[in-house]
């Protein structure tokens, strides 16, 4: 027997009966579909009853009000999934007639519906050869033929979804589909998987080799950090400024900039205020603003900077001040060489 048959007839004996799986109306799987993403069947299951009970069709959902369905959503989390869903049920009524498209690619044109929903979809409701793969699929593959690439790499989702497409089940592929995720989810769970009992043990390379806890092998995000720089522009009566040069490790090492309060949020003005006078020893500040309304956002891989521009000036000289036609022959990152710019341009 081969792989997919074998998963098949598992699912047979196997299957749990559950209300979406005694229809192919493409709403009804939508509907179960984009509930069941990120959530458990056990917790999916009730809000899909009563979604249906509430909305039999798509018509009553795309013109239900928003609160009634953000109301039945409540306790799922994610509550941009179910505006999601409001919003495509009303497309579908509108630009669709009420009937979902009945084609993966057609599919993948509405909101929310991506690669699996749309595999999903088309496969369980059209019969059309598109293999599933989400995260019990994954840990499915990755166990049996021992693949280690990282499932949430660009190549792992590639090379997974390729070989999904392999060894999939032609001639029963809406079975196949639900077999493979019920598979993963019941008997090649994440944690103590039934290899005593499983139909696949002979030949799973992650068995032999004593892989089956480490597999899949998905790489760690790494957490976003989020960083506020706060750039003092000092403006002396000559309208000189100040740079300063960066020392330390860490990014933009030994380039220049304006003096900088770094904050773990955003600065309202007092607190600058305050800072002025602390850190650069500045009294006669006449005027004190934000240059940039909108925080200037630069993503690094690893961190978020958040910067923003105060403008500072007084009734001061600043004694080794720079000139605004010395200041280019600094070497500054490029966040501040565009600010630099826009304000030559401005006033100089
Ligand atoms: N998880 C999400 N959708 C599923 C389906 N149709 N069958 C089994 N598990 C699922």
């Amino acid at each position: 027997m081969t792989f997919s048959e074998k998963i098949l007839e598992w699912y047979d004996e196997n299957k749990r009966d559950l209300p979406w799986r005694s229809t192919r109306n493409p709403y009804n799987i939508w509907l179960s579909e984009i509930i069941l993403q990120q959530t458990r069947i056990a917790q999916g299951t009730p809000y899909y009853v009563r979604f249906i009970e509430n909305f039999p069709t798509v018509h009553d959902l795309a013109k239900a009000p928003e609160e009634k369905v953000l109301k039945l959503w409540q306790g799922l989390g994610y509550y941009s999934r179910a505006r999601n869903l409001h919003t495509t049920a009303k497309m579908v009524v509108d630009e669709y007639g009420g009937q979902f498209p009945d084609s993966y690619k057609e599919l993948l044109k509405l909101k929310g519906i991506g690669d699996y929903t749309a595999s999903a979809i088309s496969s369980i409701c059209f019969d059309e050869r598109q293999p599933v793969v989400d995260g019990n699929v994954y840990r499915v593959l990755a166990r049996y033929f021992g693949i280690d690439t990282p499932i949430n790499s660009t190549e792992g989702v590639k090379q997974f979804k390729n070989l999904a497409r392999d060894i999939m089940h032609l001639d029963n592929i809406r079975d196949y589909n639900q077999g493979i995720m019920e598979f993963g989810a019941i008997q090649c769970a994440p944690k103590k998987p039934y290899c005593l009992h499983c139909p696949l043990h002979t030949d799973c390379k992650a068995l032999q080799q004593g892989l089956v806890a480490q597999l899949p092998v998905k790489l760690k995000k790494t957490t976003v950090r989020n960083r506020y720089f706060n750039y003092l522009v000092v403006l002396d009566s000559s309208n000189q400024t100040i740079l300063k040069q960066r020392t330390g490790k860490g990014i933009w090492k030994n380039l220049w900039e304006f003096p900088l309060l770094e904050s773990d949020k955003e600065l309202p003005i007092n607190e600058v205020e305050k800072k002025l006078k602390e850190v650069l020893r500045l009294k006669n500040v006449t005027e004190l603003y934000r240059f940039n309304e909108k925080t200037i956002v630069h993503k690094l891989s690893h961190q978020h900077l958040h910067s923003y521009f105060w403008i500072a000036k007084g009734d001061f000289e600043l004694e080794d001040g720079i000139s605004w036609t010395e200041i280019d022959q600094y070497p500054v990152p490029v966040l501040i060489a565009d600010f630099i710019k826009t304000v030559k341009n401005l006033y100089f």
